[in-house]
């Protein structure tokens, strides 16, 4: 369906065209609603271009606009802004269409793409954390409203289950390992092991040569420490799936660090041979001398014991996604710490004549309530698992305050959608570069900008369609008069014109801002105007508009990973 603010702007475009003026300016939603719902800039843009009087331009442009269908005749505001106001007939229709659509208004894009997108990507033999948490989060809205907007998205999880790291774990597994410990808490084991080897390492030399030897058997293809790896690969996935579990996120395909193992050789001879890579210092690298402040920091691919490096990796990821997935758009998302890393690989990319899109989406921290990144009293990284247990834990109390009678399995259900549905909007409902502080009593509250406070409002629909006791049929025609009404229909019509506004910077807080505003418009809508007791037409149409509202938030929340319960 096309938008309110697609339908003018292209009214906008013909109306500069007959007015023999260029293009310029866009129509967007009105910064005041005392003015109208959308405005414009173009005759600003204008008379600043050709020196003339923004005033008079705008006058121009509104003698050669022909919008009544959906606004009142538009007015200038201010310096030159041209406003529009919707009529309550053209919001009427809107919403009376919306009824009838699927995708709630949301078009399909027109330029599809096949995405890969890389994302979360935890590590093997270390706890998923919650810094994994805001890239699993993120990655996962990201994709699910790609694939609604109409792209083919691949979801790949790069989990880095080769590297330095195996060299210690696996001296650790040979030296250290407690059986009983592995079988009880085998993350936790493993991290113990690692650890404490890479403190005896910092220690004693021959520690470190020991490890560098177990890496190296590791990587010629020993078969005690390939078993061993495997092992430790094996549980870990196996911690990870219980996370991806809980939290409802699916991966396409999981192509670790390991995958790509094979063909670090070629990668390096490949850029050896063109040029692209030299040797330096005993080591291979990429120099960038032509790009002033990565003139310094070379990315290097081979170190000088032959050992290959996170960068070689990636280069020969991109190779796998570009070649053998047949992507065209390359989304990855992780901390703001691999900045440099990935502007070194799209680079070298770039030089090696990939023309796809490649974007580093990069988020900032999650911070303890002391401001600083967040860790268990031990100073520990608090385990992903640990973590979703507790924020779980913590519904099921507040859904047995609430509603003591549910039957038991009822509730650990309403408490898995509204804990795990907090956490995920307290990350996703903040700008994806903010750091934000972890606080349960605010993420699990029902005021506010939360999930529970949406999924409230849900809940809050679903009980007046429950108290309707029959079927509810949408009526074909709506009547708005109130101004409750009227403002909540804008509302759902916006829905439509949020989605793909996402994807421009890989903002889902512009989707949960919008899903509060839309739950605000309900609650004001619901005080002021009686639904079930209102007389026809009035209460066909407030039927209508709160069941478009519950199909919104679920559908919207639902974009961002979120469930919403029936009851709660
Ligand atoms: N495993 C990495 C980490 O935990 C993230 C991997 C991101 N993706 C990539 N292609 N390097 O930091």
């Amino acid at each position: 369906m096309e938008t309110f603010q697609s339908i003018l702007g292209e009214s906008l475009s013909r109306a500069l065209a007959t007015a023999g003026v260029p293009a310029a300016g866009e129509v967007v939603p009105a910064t005041d609603a005392r003015f109208g719902d959308y405005q414009t800039n173009a005759a600003l843009i204008l008379a600043k271009q050709r020196g003339e009087n923004p005033r008079a331009l705008a006058q121009e442009i509104i003698d050669h606009l022909d919008v009544a269908e959906y606004a009142e005749q538009p007015t200038i505001a201010g310096a030159g802004f041209i406003n529009f106001k919707l009529t309550a007939v053209a919001i009427a229709r809107y919403a009376a269409r919306l009824l009838q659509d699927d995708r709630l208004g949301v078009a399909l894009t027109n330029n599809p793409r096949r995405i890969v997108i890389d994302f979360g990507s935890p590590n093997v033999a270390k706890p998923m954390h919650v810094g994994h948490i805001r890239s699993t989060v993120l990655g996962d809205a990201l994709a699910r409203i790609a694939t609604f907007l109409g792209h083919e998205v691949i979801r790949d999880n790069h989990i880095g289950d080769w590297g330095t790291q195996f060299g210690m774990v696996i001296y650790g597994w040979k030296n250290l390992l407690d059986r009983d410990a592995l079988e009880r808490e085998p993350i936790a084991e493993l991290v113990r092991i690692y650890k404490t080897t890479n403190e005896l390492g910092t220690a004693d030399p021959a520690v470190r040569e020991a490890c560098r030897q177990e890496l190296v058997r590791l990587q010629t293809g020993d078969p005690e420490n390939l078993r061993i790896w495997n092992e430790c690969v094996a549980l870990s996935m196996k911690e990870f799936e219980a996370a991806y579990q809980v939290l409802g996120i699916h991966y396409d395909i999981q192509r670790g660090e390991s995958f790509y193992n094979d063909r670090l050789p070629d990668v390096v001879r490949r850029l050896l041979d063109s040029g692209l890579a030299e040797r330096s210092e005993g080591a291979i690298c990429v120099f960038f001398r032509d790009i002033p402040d990565l003139a310094e920091r070379p990315c290097l691919i081979q170190k000088s014991d032959g050992g290959f490096n996170y960068a070689t990796t990636d280069i020969a990821t991109v190779d796998y996604r570009i070649k053998d997935l047949g992507a065209d758009t390359v989304w990855i998302v992780t901390g703001a710490p691999q900045l440099l890393h990935f502007r070194q690989i799209f680079e070298i990319a770039r030089r090696e004549g990939y023309t796809a899109d490649f974007r580093h989406i990069t988020h900032g921290s999650i911070l303890g309530e002391d401001r600083k990144l967040m860790k268990t009293r031990s100073g520990d990284n608090v385990p992903l698992g640990d973590l979703l247990r507790e924020a779980v834990a913590r519904a099921e109390k507040i859904v047995d305050e609430k509603n003591p009678e549910l039957p038991p399995e009822e509730k650990n259900a309403i408490a898995l959608t509204i804990g795990i549905g907090a956490v995920k909007y307290a990350d996703l409902s903040q700008y994806r570069m903010t750091d934000y502080i972890f606080s349960w009593d605010r993420m699990l509250s029902f005021q506010g900008n939360t999930a529970p406070y949406l999924q409230n409002a849900y809940v809050r629909i679903r009980s007046i369609f429950r108290k309707l006791g029959a079927e509810f049929t949408a009526p074909n025609e709506l009547v708005l008069t109130e101004p409750a009404e009227l403002n909540l229909a804008k509302r759902l019509a916006q829905f439509a014109e949020t989605v793909p506004q996402v994807l421009n910077d890989f903002r889902p807080n512009l989707l949960a801002n919008y899903l509060f505003e839309l739950a605000n418009a309900f609650h004001a809508f619901y005080e002021a105007c009686p639904v079930l007791k209102a007389d026809e037409p009035a209460r066909g149409t407030r039927l209508a508009l709160s069941e478009l509202t519950a199909r919104v938030l679920q559908r919207g929340l639902g974009l961002l990973g979120i469930r919403v319960p029936e009851k709660m």
